[in-house]
């Protein structure tokens, strides 16, 4: 690759893990005062897979990133910066999850950190990974999205525990000076106005670890459901506009439509104010729930595994998630298509 032309970032690689316990909706209505038709009809997720007790989400992450650099046709030496989006690190303080990471892969004295945009995370990280590689700083970043939401989950209060899952996605976002493999946009953004409709209030500066935080609950997550919903249907929908009408992209040109997976009722009324059809928008939320910062490389990887995307095909990214944060990516995947 030349220094002297312009460089661009590409998406070279993606990769993912699933943990192999699998809670249903059967197994929840054993849990909590709910019905596999509640839970389908309102949020179309028929199970979630959940990490074992002693599986972090640096250990999930790891497995994603393995394949992820494999698949770049790369080694861990290659990569020279290692940011890790979650919600759930192994430490709530320190050391970062991508240090774990960095650690685990053998992938030492390069820069490694964590970031939280809860769900919007993975697509957050592409927007990092762009401006180290376009400004030269780095050339191969890997981007991981890691979470054990299970880990803040009350498996007692039906409006939240429905709806989560554990995994990981990662990818190579790689320099190049191929416009072709470039990424076309990326824009991400937040409103703090609506910070109380998705917070884990414990623990962190405002409640310490303390007795009180344990007899309350506090480590929970606490969603207000219906709000977040609304908001939701109407800034992915409004932002994934934005992207298309601004790079002057029909939406029947996008064969790979990657909403955030949190409810098919989202990603349907998003899909429909879209005019997309069916085969052009990518579910994978009946079998993963929502899976926060993992959700959406884990869908791509589900699509590249497939064999349903192939090298140089566009993908439309649109993700929603608590701060309030939203970001969507237009992209080509630019590394080799699966082989079958
Ligand atoms: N089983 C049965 N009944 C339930 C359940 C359940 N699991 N959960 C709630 N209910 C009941 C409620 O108690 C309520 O009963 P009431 O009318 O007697 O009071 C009724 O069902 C309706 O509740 P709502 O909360 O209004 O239901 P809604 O249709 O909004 O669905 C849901 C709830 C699925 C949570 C939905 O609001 C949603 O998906 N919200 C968006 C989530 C999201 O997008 N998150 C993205 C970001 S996530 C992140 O960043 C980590």
């Amino acid at each position: 690759m030349s220094t002297t032309q312009p460089v661009y970032a590409s998406f070279k690689s993606i990769g993912a893990y699933v943990p192999e316990k699998i809670l249903s909706n059967e197994d929840l209505e054993k849990m909590v005062d709910t019905s596999d038709e509640w839970i389908t009809k309102r949020t179309g997720i028929k199970e979630r897979h959940l990490a074992a007790d002693d599986e972090y989400t640096s250990d999930m992450g790891v497995k994603a990133a393995k394949l992820a650099i494999e698949r770049a046709g790369l080694t861990s030496e290659d990569i020279d910066l290692v940011i890790c989006a979650t919600v759930t690190p192994d430490y709530f303080n320190m050391p970062s999850t991508a240090c774990i990471i960095s650690e685990k892969l053998g992938i030492r004295n390069v820069q490694a950190f964590d970031f939280a945009a809860a769900c919007s995370g993975f697509v957050y990280g592409l927007s990092v990974a762009k401006a180290f590689i376009e400004s030269g700083m780095k050339k191969n970043v890997l981007v991981i999205g890691a979470e054990k939401f299970s880990s803040i989950v009350d498996y007692t209060d039906r409006s939240t525990c429905i709806l989560f899952g554990d995994g990981a996605g990662a990818a190579v976002i790689s320099a190049t000076n191929n416009k072709k493999e470039a990424f076309i946009d990326v824009h991400a953004s937040a409103d703090g106005a609506y910070a109380d409709f998705l917070v884990t209030p414990a623990p962190g500066t405002v409640n310490p670890v303390s007795q009180k935080v344990l007899d309350e609950g506090l480590q929970y997550v606490q969603m207000k459901g219906n709000e977040t919903f609304k908001l939701a249907v109407k800034t992915l929908t409004k932002d994934v506009k934005e992207i298309l009408k601004k790079n002057d992209i029909p939406s029947e040109e996008i064969p790979h439509f990657i909403p955030h997976q949190a409810n098919y009722r989202i990603i349907k009324a998003v899909g429909d104010a879209l005019k997309m059809q069916e085969e052009q928008v990518v579910v994978t939320v009946h079998k993963y729930g929502n899976t926060s910062a993992a959700s959406i490389p884990m869908a791509i990887n589900d699509i590249w595994e497939s064999g349903r995307l192939k090298q140089g095909e566009l993908m439309l990214l649109d993700t929603f998630g608590g701060g309030l944060t939203w970001a969507s990516a237009l992209l080509p995947f630019a590394g080799e298509s699966a082989q079958r």
